[in-house]
């Protein structure tokens, strides 16, 4: 039997109507939460991506304050308007749209944030706190996977989950996630890579497998244990002439193979993909209800 979906844009519909709830209780307090957005250059997909976080902003009641700067932007003066709205008391949240032009330390930038508004989850703190299971802001992407996961109904304690992909911001995060000793986690990790031996028998061992790859359509259904839960994050642009645009979106598992295995699986787009913004606003909203609860 085919795997059921697990509709991305259906679990973000809900987390966002719980965060319309948490707005208004912040609101009748006096409180909006605000996010600032810093795209620098003209990178079309950042330009899109900050487009979309603008509109969900909107959409949500959120305070947006955002700032383009030009490609030769250098970094002092990004790093000035970083401290700049660190200390701005109408922002929660600073997210600097990445990547940033080469003349620019993104490291550096990250760093600037103050971990109070550091709502991607990107910040050594943040990154930290992961780790040792304290409280504190999740890397949107992850954090959005783990909902997926965990509202989908799927048990995670005692399960193998398989991570092929290593990177700061989905494969080594979300594998510090699952793994920790909490609700929602508890699982058994596996984090592949470009490095790793017989990597089909490895995915072969996955209750649950997280492709966070960039490869198009690279894991095929026979890679696959029958019955696992298949989260693919890959957004690949694949050349297709039949599309008006000239190409088409797929992830890294070639879905229809999987999906003959799987017992679950997100599809590419409307998958993990809408999740990421839906994380970063939850993650203002924690912002701004800790700024009250400080108060
Ligand atoms: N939906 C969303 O919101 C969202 C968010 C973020 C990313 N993405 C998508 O997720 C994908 C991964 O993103 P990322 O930023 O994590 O990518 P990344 O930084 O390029 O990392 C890719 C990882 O995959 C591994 N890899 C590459 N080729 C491999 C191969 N042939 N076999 C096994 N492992 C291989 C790399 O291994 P090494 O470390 O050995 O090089 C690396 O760890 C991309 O398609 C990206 O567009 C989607």
């Amino acid at each position: 039997m085919a795997a059921e979906l697990i509709d991305g844009k259906e679990i973000s519909r809900e987390i966002r109507d719980e965060l319309k709830t948490r707005i208004a209780t912040l609101k009748a307090k006096g409180v909006t939460p605000g996010l600032a957005v810093v795209l620098v250059g003209d990178n079309p997909a950042s330009r899109v991506y900050v487009g979309m976080k603008e509109k969900t902003c909107s959409d949500l009641g959120v305070f947006s304050d955002s700032h383009r700067l030009g490609v030769e932007t250098g970094q002092e003066e990004l790093l000035e308007l970083v401290r700049r709205l660190n200390s701005d008391s109408r922002i929660n949240g600073i997210l600097v749209q990445l990547p940033l032009p080469g003349q620019i330390d993104e490291a550096a930038v990250i760093t600037a944030i103050s971990p109070d508004k550091d709502v991607d989850g990107f910040h050594p703190v943040s990154l930290g706190r992961l780790v040792i299971g304290l409280e504190g802001f999740r890397p949107c992407t992850p954090a959005g996977i783990q909902e997926l996961l965990v509202r989908s109904g799927v048990e995670l304690s005692g399960k193998h989950v398989v991570v092929v992909g290593r990177s700061n911001i989905v494969g080594k995060p979300v594998a510090i996630m699952l793994m920790q000793k909490a609700a929602g986690a508890d699982a058994t990790v596996t984090v592949a890579h470009s490095r790793t031996a017989d990597l089909p028998a490895v995915v072969r061992n996955a209750d649950v497998l997280i492709a966070a790859i960039g490869r198009a359509e690279m894991i095929t259904g026979d890679w696959i244990k029958p019955g696992a839960v298949v989260i693919d994050v890959g957004t690949n642009r694949v050349e297709d002439p039949s599309r008006k645009r000239g190409y088409r979106l797929t992830g890294d598992v070639h879905f229809d193979s999987a999906r003959q295995v799987a017992s679950l699986i997100t599809p590419v787009p409307g998958g993990v993909g809408p999740m990421t913004i839906t994380m970063l606003m939850a993650n203002t909203v924690l912002s701004a209800e800790r700024v009250l609860g400080k108060g």
